[in-house]
C-alpha cells in the first residue's frame, strides 16, 4: 500500500525535523508527543525554518501555509489508528522504544510501516518488541534534518525487502539520500563518528590540548564543519554518551570505553548546546 499519512512520534530536534520534510514533501504528518507544549515547541521551530525559506525566496508565502496545514498536532498514540508509516523519535532508551512501539503495533492499521530513528539501538530488539517484526526497520536522520542529505536505512533481522523498497523511496522523494546498513551496534554512522569525538574528549582530558585547538585542528586541518567537541555539544552529551555505552555494551570491547570526562559532564548535567553548557558556554 502507498503511504500517505506519517506520524512522528517524538516533537523534538530531530521528530520537528523530520515532520517538516515529510510534509514538505507533500505527506499528511501528524507531530505526536506526550504534551501539547511540546508538540507547540515543535511546530514553532518548523515554523522559524520555514518563515527563513520565505524570506529566502526558496517559499512563497502560500506554499509555507500548505506545508504548516499538512502538520496536525498530536497528543494521543491513539492517533497512530489512521497512519500507514509512523517514525518513532523518541528519546534514546530501549524500555521506552520496546514500550511505545508495542503500543504503535497494537494502535496502528496492519499494513503500517514503523520505523525508528534510533542512533543506535538495535533494530531487531525493537522489532521484537512487536507482532510485525518484518514491517520494523530503522530510519536514521541526521541533525539538523532539514540540512542534512543522509538517511541510513537499517534493515533488523527480519525486515521484509518491499518494507526497505517503500522506505528507500519516501527517503528519495523528501529529498534525501538513502545508505543501507545492517543492524549491529551504531550502524555505520556513529560507529565511526562517535568513537572520534571520544577520542577528541580523551585528547582534551589527558591535556594535549585545549577544546579551541583540538576542534580548530580536525575543522582547518580535516575539513569537519564543526570540530568534534562542538559537535558533541551539538548533538547532546548525554546523547554521545549513551551511544558510546550501546557501542561498548554492543562489541564488549574496551576501545569503546566511554572517556571519563564525558561522564562527569553528563552528572554535572552540562548536556551541551540544549543545557547551555557542555564543552562550551552557551548563551
Ligand atoms: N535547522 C534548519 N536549518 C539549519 C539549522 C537547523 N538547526 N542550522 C543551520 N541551518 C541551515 C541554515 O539556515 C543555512 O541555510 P541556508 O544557507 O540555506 O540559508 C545552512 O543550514 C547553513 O547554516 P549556517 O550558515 O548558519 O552555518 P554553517 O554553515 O556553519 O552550517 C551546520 C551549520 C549545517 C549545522 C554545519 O555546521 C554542519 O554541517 N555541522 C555538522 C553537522 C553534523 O555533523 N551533523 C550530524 C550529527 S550526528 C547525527 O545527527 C546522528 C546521531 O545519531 C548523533
Amino acid at each position: 500500500m502507498k503511504v500517505e499519512k506519517i506520524m512522528v512520534v517524538g516533537a523534538g530536534q530531530m521528530g520537528s525535523g523530520i515532520a517538516q520534510v515529510c510534509a514538505q514533501a507533500g505527506y499528511t504528518v501528524t507531530l505526536n508527543d506526550l504534551k501539547l507544549e511540546f508538540v507547540e515547541r515543535g511546530l514553532g521551530v518548523i515554523n522559524k525554518n520555514l518563515s527563513r525559506n520565505v524570506e529566502k525566496g526558496r517559499l512563497s508565502a502560500d506554499e509555507k501555509e500548505e506545508i504548516l496545514s499538512r502538520i496536525t498536532p498530536s497528543t494521543s498514540l491513539q492517533d497512530a489508528q489512521a497512519a500507514d508509516l509512523v517514525i518513532e523519535a523518541a528519546v534514546e532508551n530501549m524500555d521506552i522504544k520496546t514500550k511505545v512501539f508495542g503500543q504503535l503495533d497494537e494502535l496502528a492499521p496492519e499494513h503500517a510501516i514503523l520505523a525508528t530513528n534510533t542512533s543506535s539501538l538495535p533494530i531487531t530488539e525493537i522489532a521484537a518488541a512487536t507482532n510485525r517484526p518484518e514491517k520494523v526497520i530503522g530510519m536514521h536522520f541526521m541533525n539538523p534534518v532539514p540540512v542534512m542529505k543522509l538517511v541510513e536505512i537499517i534493515r533488523g533481522l527480519a525486515t521484509a525487502d518491499e518494507v526497505y523498497q517503500e522506505i528507500e523511496d519516501i527517503t528519495k522523494r523528501i529529498g534525501k539520500v538513502p545508505v543501507e546498513v545492517n543492524d549491529f551496534p551504531g550502524f555505520v554512522s556513529n560507529r565511526i563518528l562517535m568513537p572520534m569525538i571520544n577520542e577528541a574528549i580523551y585528547t582534551l582530558y589527558e591535556g594535549v590540548a585545549t577544546k579551541e585547538a583540538i576542534d580548530e585542528v580536525m575543522k582547518l586541518g580535516m575539513n569537519h564543519p564543526m570540530g568534534p567537541l562542538t559537535l558533541a555539544d551539538f548533538i547532546g552529551l548525554d546523547t554521545c554518551l549513551y551511544i558510546m555505552e550501546t557501542l561498548h555494551e554492543g562489541f564488549g570491547d574496551t576501545k569503546y570505553r566511554p572517556c571519563p570526562l564525558l561522564r562527569k559532564y553528563v552528572k554535572a548535567g552540562w548536556l551541551g548546546k540544549k543545557s547551555g553548557r557542555g564543552f562550551y558556554v552557551y548563551e
